[in-house]
Order: structure tokens, then C-alpha cells, then sequence
């Protein structure tokens, strides 16, 4: 017995667009599950989710085509029913463009092999993404993008911390200008400012009659930075996990007073960094890059004073000549330029700057 409505399938297909290549396979099994009774056509909405149509018997649906989703990690995110037909609209797990294993990342990592781990691999695929392609991020993520760093754990819950979005192409040009001409802050998808913001709790204090005198100890200002760090690493996973790319921007601390008069910042907010999200460019030349060992940076009980980095120079080396950049320059070498006092690029003026905002003072 078909279960097609002619009149309903014309006219969905009008809208449908061309299935995208890896969804394929998935639809030769949905037909295949399905048999004679199913069929299925894709209403691309917007390029990170995708919905798909599907006309069955409504035993079909309830019998199979959920198992199929969950298996494959896919949604249903709604079903309705038309006649006989039952009409799904599917969330499409996004295929993830980094996808070692945590082994391969382990090895990537610390250049050597890893004996038994969990399952880490969203959390050990990291790499800074500077290319992307010109595909928009969609509201929905944006929101639930924010709500991932809302729900990052905060100081006594004062959340001391701020994002701003800049989308707008002009205002955009302008912040990239202010961090140093970063190609990446004008192609990112998406642009946030992540702010140490005082401001907030220092006028909801106000309102209730507390004087909140305070928040001008280097206590809060630790505060507020932890908190904006937190956040902005708590939305970087979850960017991650959904096959976004990103790279932070410190770079928003070269001019922190253009910075606020662009974004409109009162006294006791300070912007501490930006952060680019967007799709990966395909294919993507983002490495995974090595990290110091981790006898050099977890110690048992006790601090250990100078722990050799020689082994991570040398592993460096390997990874500046596999990128192209020039070799001749240690990891201590180059690190060692970048902490002295030559390459600061307009932040040697922070702790004044900070103070006149309200910050450090004791
Ligand atoms: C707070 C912070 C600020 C950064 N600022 C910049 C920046 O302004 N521009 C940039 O291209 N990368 C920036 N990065 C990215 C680092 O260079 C990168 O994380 C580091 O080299 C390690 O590489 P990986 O992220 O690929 O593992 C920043 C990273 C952090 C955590």
C-alpha cells in the first residue's frame, strides 16, 4: 500500500534542493528502511541544518526511522502528520572536518604514544582555525552558543563577565583594524568580545544600597578575567563539538580604549579578548600542534623548578618545518622574544589604562 500524497509530495519538491553528497549514503538507507512505502527530499534552510521530508507510512516512522536517527547521531526535531503521510524534519549531525582519533591526537600532541585513553577526541582535536568559508552560522547556534558559555561555572555566581557580537560588516572592518589587521576577524562567521565586566554587578549593588567599594582590588579584576576565560573556553567546546573552528584574538587588548569607544563600554568593563568562529575552510590546513610534555607542566605533589623543555624544542622544530615557518628558531627562542619587551603592540599601556577604568588600584 503507497502512502504517498501526491499533491503534498509536488509540492514540497518545488522547494526541495539538491541532497548535499555525504547525506547520500544516509538517504540509500533511509529508502532501504523504509522500502516501498518512503521517500524522502531535502529543504536546505540554511547550510549547518537540514530538513528532510520524509513521506512513509506512519508505522515505518514509528517503527524505524527514529532507531535510524539515533543511531547515526542525527535528530528528529519534528513530525507531522498529513493524511497518511507522516513528515519529518531531521537535524542532520554536521560531519566533523577534524576528526582524528585521541590517539592520533595524543601523538600529535606530545610526539609519542599513548597507551590506553578515554574518550576524549572533541577535547584533544583543538586547533586554531584562521581560514574560513563563507557559510553562515545560524541564529540557533549563536544562542546556544551563549548559553554553553552562560553555563560555564563562574565566581560566586557574580558572572563578572560580558560578550559583545559585532556582525555588522563596518563595525567589523573597524574591530579587525583595532586588533592589529587580523585577515581572520573580517572572515570569521561569527565575532565575539569576550569582556571582564564589573559594571553589571556594581550597579545592581547600587540599586539595593550596597556601595560595593570594592571592586577596584586586583581580586575582582582576577575575578572578572577568570570568569571571561572560562566562558569563552566553555563555548570554544561547544563550537567545537558542532564542527566550528575558531581562534582567539588577543589582539583586542592592542587598543583597549578604541576597543571601548566602538563597543560602547562604561567605566569597569575591559575587553580581554575577541574570538572568531566560523566553518572551517575546506580543505582545512589547521594542524594540530604539539604541546609541551607533560612531565613539564604536571608535577606530583610538588613543584618542580625548571623542568627541561629541550625534548618540546626539538619536537617544535619538526612542526615549525611541517607548517613552513622558519626552523632555526627554538620554541624557548621564539617564546622567549614574544615575553620581552619588544612585541607588545600597544598593551605596555594596560595597568594605567585599567586603573583609569576602575581596575587595580589596590
Ligand atoms: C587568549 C588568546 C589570545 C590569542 N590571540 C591570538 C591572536 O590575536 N591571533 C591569532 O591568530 N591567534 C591568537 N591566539 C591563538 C594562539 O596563537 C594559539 O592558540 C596557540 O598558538 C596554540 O595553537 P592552537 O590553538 O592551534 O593549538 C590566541 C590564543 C589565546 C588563548
Amino acid at each position: 500500500m503507497p502512502c504517498w500524497h501526491p499533491e503534498f509530495v509536488a509540492n514540497q519538491a518545488r522547494h526541495a534542493l539538491p541532497l548535499r553528497r555525504d547525506h547520500s549514503s544516509w538517504f540509500a538507507s533511509l529508502y532501504k528502511h523504509c522500502g516501498e512505502y518512503g521517500s524522502g527530499q531535502a529543504n536546505k534552510r540554511e547550510e549547518a541544518h537540514f530538513d528532510v521530508r520524509t513521506w512513509c507510512g506512519g508505522v515505518h516512522y514509528c517503527h524505524g526511522i527514529r532507531d535510524l536517527l539515533s543511531r547515526e547521531g542525527h535528530q528528529s526535531v519534528s513530525a507531522e502528520a498529513f493524511c497518511s503521510c507522516v513528515v519529518v524534519a531531521i537535524e542532520f549531525k554536521q560531519p566533523m572536518m577534524f576528526d582524528e582519533s585521541p590517539i592520533q591526537a595524543w601523538r600529535l600532541r606530545y610526539g609519542s604514544k599513548a597507551d590506553e585513553l578515554p574518550d576524549l577526541e572533541k577535547f584533544l582535536n583543538h586547533r586554531s582555525v584562521r581560514h574560513f568559508a563563507n557559510r553562515p552560522i545560524s541564529e540557533s547556534m549563536m544562542v546556544g552558543l551563549v548559553a554553553a558559555a552562560q553555563s560555564a561555572a563562574t565566581s560566586s555566581n557574580l558572572q563578572l563577565w560580558s560578550v559583545v557580537s559585532v556582525q555588522d560588516p563596518d563595525r567589523r572592518a573597524k574591530i579587525a583594524e583595532l586588533c592589529g589587521n587580523q585577515e581572520h576577524v573580517k572572515t570569521c562567521g561569527l565575532f565575539f568580545a569576550f569582556l571582564a565586566d564589573v559594571h553589571r554587578i556594581q550597579s545592581a549593588a547600587k540599586a539595593v544600597g550596597e556601595a560595593a567599594e570594592g571592586l577596584d582590588y586586583t581580586e575582582f579584576f582576577t575575578m572578572a578575567v577568570i570568569d571571561a576565560a572560562l566562558a569563552a573556553e566553555r563555548m570554544v567546546c561547544a563550537a567545537e563539538s558542532l564542527g566550528l573552528g575558531i581562534c582567539y584574538i588577543g589582539g583586542l587588548r592592542n587598543n583597549p580604549q578604541g576597543v571601548k569607544e566602538l563597543l560602547g563600554f562604561p567605566e569597569g568593563v575591559f575587553g580581554v579578548f575577541g574570538l572568531c568562529i566560523g566553518w572551517p575552510e575546506e580543505p582545512s590546513t589547521a594542524e594540530i600542534k604539539p604541546r609541551l610534555a607533560q612531565e613539564a607542566v604536571w608535577f606530583k605533589e610538588q613543584y618542580e623548578v625548571d623542568p627541561s623543555v629541550a625534548e618540546y624544542d626539538e619536537r617544535m622544530k619538526d612542526f615549525y618545518v611541517s607548517q613552513k615557518m622558519k626552523a632555526e628558531a627554538t620554541w624557548s627562542m621564539r617564546s622567549g622574544r614574544r615575553v620581552g619587551t619588544t612585541q607588545l603592540t600597544g598593551r605596555e599601556v594596560l595597568l594605567k589604562w585599567l586603573q583609569a577604568q576602575g581596575f587595580l588600584r589596590r
